[in-house]
């Protein structure tokens, strides 16, 4: 990174932008959670309201964001205190926060479970497993108290790691190089999945619509992974914003950080489907889905050793790029609003941070801790760690949905326009289709998903 006027440090490349929006962006997200929500809520007509999500809220929200971070350039709370000062609207970065805490708190439990498939498959631990058997392995791990315990805080060690010991930016230099190597893998992996015998049904659930399988509960899952995968809602793209340099072009940027994490997101989909219909495993097994899935695609490839040692150890390092950039937003709040020195602060959040997700985990254990959750017209319950991934499908889109009428309400129509158009020296013909999007079809379109999910109308 530069400094900027002496002020705050920017990007040094167009590049270095993208690339490290998209790692922030990319992450378990797209590899853990969208297959596994895809395959709960049926396959096709999901990943089209996905994909709507994307295009009518993602794509305003995170140009939105962007613009916020870039004017203010400050952390996720000052941004809005500086851009609109004594007024509450400091209280949509101070949610997301809060939001940005509960994500952390269970994306570390997953990265350890990451970590550990990284440890079977460098000890063959896949090999010669029948589909019941690799079954087996990962219900001893979740069911294991102590081992995803320890694996989370390993892993949530390596993340504090990064952000105390200032190698953030050796961290970026290697994810430029690992996340188009992660692609490959992706790639290679779902040419072998897609020649399976009995790969088609998989890419059935995936390209044919079912539209009946569709309720009110689907599309706000929808909906909250879309905020979920493109780290929109929580004002992370704020702060990203804020190290962006003024010469960049937010609009483009925000195009190719989305193209990014879409194509990431299917083709992962489409290495999981085949596969799960190939080997028996049920599309609907939740959290689980990769873990049960890929290792026997492994087990049918040549040099599917290497290959499943490879991809674990990129998935985990995608992890860290998205877990890195979770944690510095609220350092950078610690620091820089409650004067905490940047190594308190880190220590602070990641060690209350991985407590959080300790107990979390054990709920998949020996803690019974079930929290309920109204949705789809009625009442379930949630082991805590799953209910903390429910919960961040909606604080994401409220906290989307302030972002929206901030930049569309509040913030001065010429500044927006002027950090959209770098100061009008990029022609932004399309500013007043943004403008509608980023006041009225975001908002509405958040706001009728929950009334929808509330009431369970569709
Ligand atoms: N987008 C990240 C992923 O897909 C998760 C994330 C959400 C990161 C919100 C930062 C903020 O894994």
């Amino acid at each position: 990174m530069e400094k900027n006027n002496g002020q705050r440090e920017v990007f040094s490349s167009k590049f270095a932008v993208i690339a490290a929006a998209a790692g922030l962006a990319i992450g378990l997200g797209n590899i853990w959670k969208f297959p596994y929500i895809t395959g709960i809520y049926g396959g096709a007509a999901f990943i089209l309201v996905y994909l709507i999500c994307i295009v009518l809220i993602g794509l305003p929200v995170m140009l939105a964001e962007f613009v916020i971070g870039r004017r203010a350039r400050k952390n996720a709370v000052a941004s809005f205190q500086e851009l609109s000062p004594n007024t509450p609207w400091y209280l949509t970065g101070a949610f997301g926060l809060v939001t940005g805490y509960i994500i952390l708190s269970f994306y570390g439990v997953i990265a350890g479970w990451t970590l550990h498939y990284v440890f079977l498959a460098i000890t063959n631990g896949f090999k010669n497993q029948s589909p019941e058997q690799l079954n087996n392995i990962f219900t001893t791990l979740i069911t294991n108290p102590w081992q995803p315990v320890a694996w989370q805080l390993i892993f949530m060690v390596l993340t504090a790691g990064v952000i105390l010991g200032g190698v953030k930016d050796g961290i970026e230099k290697y994810a430029k190089i690992l996340m188009p190597l992660l692609l490959i893998i992706i790639i290679i992996l779902d040419i072998r999945a897609i020649t399976l015998p009995g790969a088609k049904e998989g890419l059935e659930f995936l390209f044919k619509p079912d539209f009946s399988k569709l309720n009110a509960t689907a599309i706000m899952s929808a909906l909250g992974h879309a905020f979920f995968s493109l780290s929109l809602g929580m004002a992370a793209m704020v702060t990203y914003g804020s190290y962006i340099g003024k010469k960049e072009n937010l609009g483009i940027t925000t195009l190719q950080v989305t193209l990014a994490d879409t194509v990431i997101a299917l083709l992962a989909g489409l290495a999981i489907f085949p596969a799960v219909f190939a080997f028996g495993v049920e599309p609907t097994s939740g959290p689980g889905l990769v873990f049960l899935t890929l290792p026997n695609v492994f087990n049918k490839m040549p040099a599917g050793y290497f290959f499943g040692i490879l991809f674990f150890v990129l998935l985990a390092v995608a992890a860290l790029t998205s877990s890195i950039s979770l944690l510095e937003v609220v350092v950078a709040y610690f620091n820089e609003n409650l004067k905490m020195s940047r190594k308190k602060a880190t220590l602070v959040a990641a060690s209350t941070i991985a407590l959080l997700g300790s107990f979390e985990s054990l709920t998949y254990s020996i803690i019974k801790f079930d929290l309920p959750l109204f949705k789809g017209g009625k009442w379930h319950s949630f082991a805590l760690l799953d209910w903390m991934i429910e919960i961040s499908d909606l604080m994401l889109p409220i906290g989307g949905f302030f972002i929206a009428i901030f930049v569309g309400f509040v913030m001065k129509d010429n500044d927006v326009k002027d950090e959209i158009s770098n100061s009008g020296e990029i022609e932004v013909a399309w500013y007043s289709a943004f403008k509608v999007f980023i006041r009225w079809v975001a908002p509405v379109a958040i706001i009728a998903t929950f009334i929808n999910m509330i009431f369970g109308l569709v």
